[in-house]
């Protein structure tokens, strides 16, 4: 397979990001990250991309007004880049459902915790540990999965999970869960630049093929 194209979506800090960065120029990753889309104008991921050389864009509100507009911004800058994979890292927005169709199995995301546990609407950032701590389940994790239509519902390509501990606070989760995302990201994005995911309804089968 040759080496594919990767968009990575972002609104944060980026330290996912980083993560793929670091995998592709260490050769973990077979791929090259495109272009990195923000959705926020200040987010430190942007600085992360130019650091490295990576082109960084910014599609919010300030300069595409509403939401139909920039789906089709992000559309264009996709097809334009011959996106292969892009990959949700911290995305605080919506892609819309003709998009989402146009990539299907092409979009991958990143979530705190081990879905369907603590994920939907209202799931996101510190919200998630903090439901977490509150419910007093014993663990937790991280889920990378193929994005469909509904709220963090797509099929499940890699989970691991983190043992909660009785006096865990939100931080502290959040930050074990965090080292988590970033070794099952990068090898998630490793599988599909080498063809190893198959999707067959909801599940995903990772194999040689
Ligand atoms: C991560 O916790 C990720 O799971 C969630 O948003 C956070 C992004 O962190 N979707 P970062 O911007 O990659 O540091």
């Amino acid at each position: 397979m040759s080496k594919i194209n990767i968009a990575v979506l972002v609104s944060g800090g980026g330290t996912n990001l980083q993560a793929l960065i670091d995998h592709i120029e260490n050769g973990y990753i077979d791929g090259k990250i495109e272009v990195v889309i923000s959705s926020k104008e200040d987010a430190y991921a942007l600085k992360r991309a130019k650091k490295h050389g990576i082109e960084g864009i910014y599609i919010g509100k300030n300069n595409y007004y509403s939401l139909k507009e920039r789906n089709l911004k992000i559309l264009e800058i996709l097809e334009e880049k011959q996106i292969d994979l892009i990959v949700l890292a911290g995305y605080m927005s919506i892609l819309d459902e003709k998009l989402v169709k146009r990539y299907k199995n092409r979009i991958m995301n990143i979530h705190p915790s081990l879905i369907p546990s603590f994920c939907g609407k209202g799931f996101y950032g510190k919200k998630v540990h903090q439901a977490v701590i509150d419910y007093g389940v014993k663990l937790t994790g991280a889920t990378v999965h193929f994005v469909d239509e509904g709220t963090d519902t797509g099929p499940v390509i890699l989970q691991k999970s983190v043992d909660v501990k009785d006096d865990d606070t939100v931080e502290d989760l959040a930050k074990r869960v965090l080292a988590i995302e970033h070794e099952i990201l990068p090898m998630a994005v490793k599988l599909f630049a080498e063809g190893k995911l198959k999707v067959t309804g909801r599940k995903v089968r990772i194999g040689g093929f």
